[in-house]
C-alpha cells in the first residue's frame, strides 16, 4: 500500500486533518519524540506528523519518518511570511524549490565597528527542487485560487528566523529570490533529497510584514483543506502515489 506523509510544525497546522472521518480511528504513536497519526483512506496509508518548529526539528523529524515508516511521498505544509508585496494573508505558495536563507557570510569588522547585515554576502547557496510531478499535481488539483486567496508556485525561503524588518525582508528577497519565509521547508527538502524521497512543501501566507499584516494561524485551515481535497480527488498516476 502506498504511503503519504503529511507534516505540520504546529498543532494548528494539522488540526483540520484530524477532524476528518478517517482520522477518528487513527493510530497515534510517538517516534523519537515526534507524534504520528496513522490511518487509511481509499487504499492508501496516510501518516500525519507533528514535526515541531524550526530547521533542526524538521530535519530530525523527516529522517525519523523516513526510517520508521518509509513513506512514498512527503508533503510538508504550514504557514509562512510573505517576502513580496504581491502576496497577502491567505494566498498559497507551492514550493517548486527551497533555499536556506541563512546561508550568509559577513565581511570582517573590528570591535566597535558595529554590525551591518546588509553587507553580508550569499554563500554558495543550494536551491533544492521539489518533485516536479507532485508540484504539477498540486498546481492542477488546487487550481489558481483557494477560498482565501491566489495560488502561485515559486521558491520557499527557510531559516530559523521570523523577519519583521521591512528593509531586511526586501534585502533577503533580492538576495535569494524567495516568495515566502518559513522555518522548515528547506530542511525537509534536504532530508528527502539525501534519502531519495519525492517531496513538496506548500505554504499559506499567514503574515506579510510589508503590508503590515500580523500572524494569523487560522490561515492554515484552508491550506489543509485544499491539500486534502487534492490528495483525495487527484489520481497520482506516476511512480509516486
Ligand atoms: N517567518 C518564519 N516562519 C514563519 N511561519 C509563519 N510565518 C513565518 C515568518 N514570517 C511558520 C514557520 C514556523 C512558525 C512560526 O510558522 O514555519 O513553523
Amino acid at each position: 500500500m502506498k504511503k503519504i506523509l503529511i507534516q505540520g510544525a504546529m498543532e494548528s497546522e494539522i488540526c483540520w486533518y484530524l477532524e476528518q472521518e478517517c482520522f477518528q480511528k487513527a493510530e497515534k504513536t510517538t517516534r523519537n519524540g515526534f507524534l504520528f497519526y496513522r490511518t487509511e483512506q481509499d487504499g492508501r496509508e496516510i501518516l500525519l506528523q507533528l514535526t515541531k518548529m524550526g530547521m533542526v526539528y524538521a530535519s530530525i523529524a523527516t529522517m525519523t519518518a523516513i526510517y520508521e515508516f518509509q513513506p512514498d511521498v512527503i508533503i510538508n505544509q504550514g504557514t509562512a511570511g510573505a517576502q513580496v508585496d504581491t502576496l497577502k494573508s491567505g494566498d498559497l505558495v507551492i514550493g517548486s524549490q527551497a533555499v536556506n536563507v541563512h546561508s550568509l557570510e559577513m565581511p570582517k569588522r573590528d570591535f566597535g565597528e558595529g554590525m551591518a547585515p546588509e553587507e553580508w554576502v550569499k554563500m554558495e547557496t543550494e536551491y533544492i527542487a521539489a518533485d516536479q510531478e507532485l508540484v504539477r499535481k498540486f498546481e492542477q488539483g488546487i487550481g489558481q485560487e483557494t477560498r482565501t486567496g491566489k495560488v502561485v508556485s515559486g521558491i520557499l525561503g527557510t531559516g530559523d528566523l521570523f523577519s519583521k524588518e521591512k528593509d531586511r525582508i526586501q534585502w533577503l528577497h533580492d538576495t535569494f529570490g524567495h516568495l515566502s519565509e518559513d522555518m522548515e521547508s528547506f530542511a525537509v527538502y534536504k532530508a528527502c533529497q539525501e534519502c531519495g524521497i519525492p517531496c513538496v512543501a506548500l505554504r499559506v501566507i499567514s503574515n506579510n510584514e510589508l503590508l503590515n499584516e500580523d500572524y494569523d494561524k487560522g490561515t492554515s485551515l484552508e491550506l489543509q483543506r485544499v491539500i486534502w481535497e487534492t490528495i483525495n480527488h487527484c489520481t497520482f498516476s506516476n511512480n509516486t502515489v
